[in-house]
């Protein structure tokens, strides 16, 4: 098999609407005051980290007794707060990790809006702003929220992960524990992972934008505040992914890491040209002094805007933003689970990139005649006026011809044992990063089919066909 090719994806602006500026509760669209989430409060909580490090061998790490201590502090802020909180533990090969999950008892239990964080440091130090900006300024949010006094329409859920920096494995243990009923009533994941930056940038994760509400929300929100935004594709580099594989829609807000600030980036955001967003990035310098307070002070109010806004979006008319995808394991960060075929064929192989997260459908790639498939058998109501198959893909291949067709890969409908071919794509396609394809699948409304990827080799050469991805959506 080859080598791995560069994937990167282009940032797409859509304008996004800005909810209405006052304070009322109906059956109509929801219109909310942004609240003013204490930075002070905030800052607090991130005072009580350090110090919890500090006094714990200087970090916060999974196995450690200031890992610990850290979930020990939040889910005792919550439980105080009237939250019903769960302290989730699992194994890792650090040792014992936990997730701390709070839940705001009112609300409807069917339509879950969740943000979360990691809480957890890596070994060489506190990991103040990595991850503790993002965990005091989510926690800070759900106890100003139980403080507000008000009756949110939906369930709100604030999840504080371990292990991320081992691969998001608290994330990961908690979507993997859920029961499917439960996946299903999760409209949203947002995510804050490092969000004051000593040397900040405003990014928005430029995670599934296809209807994607969240995302626009955040961009006009920042915009009120006359804070530019940049997109970002943070692939699978935070806890978002593993909800985001579900098919969940997500969002997230970054203030950067160990990458270089351009000079057109400071010259929007102010800063230092050429320095790292996060000169202290995983480094035992990132301390309770390795923050930005205006950051952590803009971004906390993006966090609440959210919040208290989403706590009041009407989920029980209209269509979901997006349509619920009917595609199980979407983006098959759960592995084989939900697809049938040649085994093999979903990978997490570090040779070609995911699109999300790290799994993907890896399609030929054997310069040898072959062919590979994989499928899942998916039912469409018949009641859609719409339906549509999208997939990423992502093709690389050694052929050096571009007109002539040697191996292919079809998109295919198996209804009832009849196989109809909606696309064909083949070497002469080939892409240097993931491509968007929607194909319309209404003529099969009412039925249930299999949606198909067969993939097809000559003799030499090889083309690998890597899909991720996979949405059915109706509406
Ligand atoms: N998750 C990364 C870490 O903890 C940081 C990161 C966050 C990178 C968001 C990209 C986007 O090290
Ligand atoms: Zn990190
Ligand atoms: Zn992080
Ligand atoms: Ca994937």
């Amino acid at each position: 098999m080859h080598k791995s090719l560069v994937s990167g994806l282009g940032a797409v602006l859509v304008a996004g609407a800005l909810l209405a500026p006052s304070i009322a509760r109906s059956n109509v669209a929801a219109a909310v005051e942004s609240p003013d989430i204490s930075v002070t409060n905030t800052k607090a909580h991130l005072d009580q980290l350090q110090s919890i490090a500090t006094s714990n061998g200087g970090n916060r790490y999974t196995g450690r007794a200031g890992y610990k201590a850290s979930a020990d502090y939040v889910k005792a802020k919550l439980d105080a707060a009237g939250y019903t909180t769960t302290l989730q533990s699992f194994s890792t090969s650090a040792g014992t990790s936990y997730n701390v999950i709070a839940e705001w008892p009112h609300g409807d239990a069917n339509h879950v809006v969740m943000a979360g964080s990691h809480l957890v440091s890596v070994s060489a130090g506190p990991g103040i702003n990595d991850n503790g900006s993002g965990s005091a300024g989510v926690l800070e949010t759900a106890l100003a929220y139980a403080a507000s006094g008000q009756t949110p329409r939906n369930r709100l859920r604030f999840g504080f992960w371990g292990a991320e920096e081992l691969g998001l494995l608290g994330s990961k243990y908690y979507v993997n524990n859920l029961p499917a009923a439960e996946r299903d009533k999760i409209e949203l994941y947002l995510n804050f992972d490092m969000i004051a930056s000593p040397n900040p940038g405003y990014f928005l994760y430029d995670d599934n934008p296809a209807g994607n509400g969240a995302r626009d929300d955040l961009v006009s929100y920042f915009t009120s505040k006359s804070i530019q935004t940049e997109f970002i594709d943070v692939q699978g580099r935070s806890d978002h992914a593993a909800f985001r594989s579900l098919g969940i829609p997500t969002a997230g807000t970054f203030s950067g890491a160990e990458e270089i600030k351009s000079s057109a980036q400071a010259a929007k955001w102010g800063g230092t040209a050429n320095q790292a967003f996060d000169p202290c990035y995983h480094r035992s310098c990132d301390t309770i002094g390795n923050l930005d307070l205006t950051s952590l002070d803009r971004q906390i109010d993006a966090i609440g805007h959210m919040i208290w806004n989403y706590a009041q979006k009407d989920y029980t008319s209209g269509p979901p933003p997006g349509g619920d995808n009917l595609i199980l394991n979407p983006g098959f960060e759960s592995g084989t689970a939900n697809w049938t075929g040649t085994t093999g064929v979903i990978t997490n192989s570090t040779s070609r990139p995911a699109h999300g997260g790290s799994y993907k459908a890896w399609l030929q790639g054997n310069g040898r005649s072959s062919t590979e498939n994989i499928g899942q058998s998916v039912a469409i109501p018949a009641a859609a006026t719409a339906a549509s198959l999208s997939l990423w893909i992502r093709i690389d291949t050694a052929e050096t011809t571009t007109s002539t067709v040697y191996d292919t890969v079809k998109v295919q409908i198996v209804d009832n044992g009849t196989t109809a071919t909606l696309a064909t794509y083949s070497n002469v396609d080939r892409t240097t990063s993931y491509v968007q394809k929607t194909l319309n699948v209404l003529a099969y409304k009412g039925k249930t089919v299999t949606v198909r990827f067969l993939g097809q080799e000559d003799s030499s050469l090889q083309t690998s066909f890597v899909i991720d991805d996979v949405a059915l959506t109706t509406s």
